[in-house]
């Protein structure tokens, strides 16, 4: 291959590394189980606040404690931020392509939301 191709590959791998995007509009990922879990439905949207305030907005559905939406704000920083709704911490995690993110709750351990950039 030559040099500065190389090179090129090497800056955006980093350069894509550093600047995550947690803002965006994503679509929930049917496969998670609503019989057993809470789950994402339909959209989840997220606003940046600069520098490091994200609003995220999202429909949910299944066993949600009869919530049918949650919205909060956190500040992210890197690929992991976290949430609580109604008391209950949820985990966000960023895939490093900043194209996915995955909530999990240590309630429910084997419950896993996830939602893919639109
Ligand atoms: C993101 O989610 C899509 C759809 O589920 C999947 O195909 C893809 O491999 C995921 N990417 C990452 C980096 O996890």
């Amino acid at each position: 291959m030559h040099p500065t191709l190389i090179f090129l590959l090497v800056v955006s791998i980093v350069g894509s590394a550093q600047s995550q995007t947690w803002a965006g509009t994503y679509t929930a990922d049917p496969s998670c189980n609503t019989a057993n879990c809470c789950c994402f439905s339909g959209q989840i949207v997220v606003i940046k606040t600069p520098p490091n305030t994200y609003g995220l907005t999202s429909k949910v559905a299944g066993m949600c404690f009869m919530f049918t939406s949650i919205s909060g704000s956190t500040t992210l920083t890197g690929y992991t931020g976290s949430l609580t709704m109604s008391g209950v911490p949820i985990y966000l995690q960023l895939s490093p392509d900043s194209r996915n993110i995955t909530a999990t709750s240590p309630l429910s351990s084997t419950c896993i939301a996830r939602a893919t950039k639109v």
